[in-house]
C-alpha cells in the first residue's frame, strides 16, 4: 500500500472486522479490497448478515477495523485518533 491515486475518493486495503471473542467470534468483514473513484456510485449487496453494515461503518469511520487499512481522500483512517476522526466526518461530504 503506497497511498491513494488522484481521483480516488475512498480506498480499502485488506480490511477486516471481527465481532465478539472466543467461541462467539464472528469475522463479519474478511480482507476486503475496494477502490471508489470520485463521482462513482457503488452498491453493497448481499444476504442478511453477510457484513454490509459492518463494512459501511468501517468505510465511514464509525468503527475501526481489526486489520487492514481504510483511506478516504488520502487519510489513513485506522491511524487517526477519535478527535481527528470526528473532524474528518464533519468535513467530508458523500
Ligand atoms: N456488534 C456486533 N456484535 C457481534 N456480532 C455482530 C455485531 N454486529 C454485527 N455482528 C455480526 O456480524 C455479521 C455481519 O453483520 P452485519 O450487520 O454487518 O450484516 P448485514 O449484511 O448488514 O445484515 P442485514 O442485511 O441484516 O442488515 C453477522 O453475523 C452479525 O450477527
Ligand atoms: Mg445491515
Amino acid at each position: 500500500m503506497t497511498g491513494v491515486s488522484s481521483g480516488t475518493a475512498l480506498r480499502a486495503h485488506r480490511v477486516s472486522k471481527e465481532h465478539g471473542e472466543d467461541q462467539g467470534l464472528v469475522r463479519a468483514v474478511d480482507e476486503v479490497d475496494l477502490e471508489v473513484r470520485a463521482g462513482q456510485s457503488v452498491a453493497v449487496m448481499g444476504p442478511s448478515g453477510c457484513g454490509k453494515s459492518t463494512l459501511l461503518h468501517l468505510l465511514g469511520g464509525m468503527d475501526r477495523p481489526t486489520d487492514g487499512e481504510v483511506w478516504p481522500a488520502g487519510h489513513r483512517l485506522d491511524m487517526l485518533g477519535e478527535r481527528a476522526l470526528a473532524r474528518l466526518r464533519r468535513r467530508s461530504r458523500p
